[in-house]
């Protein structure tokens, strides 16, 4: 793999994550803040995952089971599919990066949307890999502007469904005839963090093109309805020719035995991932709601979170929430996305904005 200069690591720009709470807080001199900026899941983990971690507690000593045994027999029973075809990675970001180092060779390229979730490009640049972006079109993935971006140096094309920031889906006949125009030898990384929150039966079942051997990298997360993002970790599905090269590269310890013991156990969390659609679905339509009586615009959402469009300067607009303790993400010029919360925090969302 090309390394890259010292000038060139310079460049690159570092993840923005938001600042602890207590430290805002400290600094704005409030208290009782809400965090509706990282699309975690408003409920909180699941219980069943809380529970499992207590038994393994005892064997921290212990290195983690390195090839997750247990956990991938969970996966490849809920999904009917063998475990050869499951990679696990510290959060389908650390899956994100395993895949560029594995797949995006010296003079390959990679092809994203732009917005789209920020990490597809972080990880190309820092593999000092090009990549080459193509702007939503209406929100959403212009599949026919990016199957038109295709050249034969294009090795992977991520594609974010839902996507983030915008909430968007693309559908299924416009995934099947992107698919159908995609040469086999490139990579379609799908990101699919947000499946167990679609409600939209448009949606497309990626699996179909696992079973025709194409080259398809699925990836789903623990991080969101599952409500385990503190302990880091995601999941791929993939053929099993490409699970193996990946294998080779990711650390051999890259999930911890807590994360993988609460993963098994929320797997098989039906009722709290009902709840969480539940509570998302119900502020879904509560924020629409009030959206659309304040006038403002945004995108109907398939995710946990709404697009926001202020036609002002979304900084401007994000300072003033955050001095009323109500913290969102500022996503694009006169953009923010807010995760959808509880009642009372989209009820303190929406006071905040209309007093802004
Ligand atoms: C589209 C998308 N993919 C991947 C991730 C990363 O999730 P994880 O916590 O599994 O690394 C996120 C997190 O916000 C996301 O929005």
């Amino acid at each position: 793999m090309k390394r890259l200069t010292s000038i060139e690591i310079e460049s690159l720009t570092p993840y923005a994550p938001g600042k602890p709470i207590e430290e805002l807080e400290r600094e704005l001199g409030i208290s009782g803040s809400i965090k509706l900026a990282s699309n975690e899941n408003p409920i909180g983990p699941s219980p069943k995952g809380i529970a499992a971690i207590a038994g393994h507690v005892k064997n921290l000593h212990r290195y983690p089971d390195g090839a997750a045994h247990y956990l991938k027999a969970a996966i490849s029973e809920k999904f009917g599919c063998s475990a050869s075809e499951i990679i696990l990675g510290n959060g389908s970001n650390e899956l994100l990066d395993i895949i560029v180092r594995t797949f995006l060779l010296e003079g390959e390229e990679a092809i994203f949307a732009e917005p789209s979730f920020v990490v597809y490009k972080m990880s190309t640049q820092a593999a000092g890999r090009k990549g080459i972006s193509v702007p939503l079109k209406d929100g959403r993935h212009d599949l026919l502007a990016m199957a038109d971006a295709v050249n034969d140096r294009t090795k992977i094309i991520f594609i974010a469904n839902p996507n983030n920031p915008t909430g968007t889906i693309n559908t299924r006949e416009e995934m099947y005839a992107f698919m159908a125009r995609v040469p086999g030898d490139a990579i379609v990384v799908l990101d699919e963090a947000y499946f167990e929150y679609v409600v939209n039966p448009e949606y497309p079942d990626m699996f179909r093109y696992l079973r025709d051997g194409r080259n398809i990298i699925a990836l789903r997360t623990f991080s969101k309805i599952y409500g385990l993002a503190g302990l880091r970790i995601g999941y791929g599905f993939a053929p099993a020719r490409l699970v193996d090269l990946m294998n080779r590269v990711r650390a051999p310890f890259n999930t911890n035995s807590l994360a993988q013991a609460a993963a098994m156990a929320a797997l098989g969390d039906d009722e709290h991932v009902k709840e969480s659609v539940r509570v998302n679905e119900e502020g879904k339509k509560y924020l629409y709601a009030e959206l659309t009586r304040m006038g403002v615009d945004y995108l109907p959402t398939q995710a946990n979170f709404i697009w926001i469009d202020l036609h002002k300067d979304a900084r401007v607009v994000y300072d003033a929430l955050l001095r009323k303790g109500v913290i969102v993400r500022p996503m694009g010029p006169t953009q923010i996305r807010v995760t959808i919360g509880l009642p009372a925090e989209n009820e303190r969302f929406v006071k905040a904005l209309a007093e802004r």
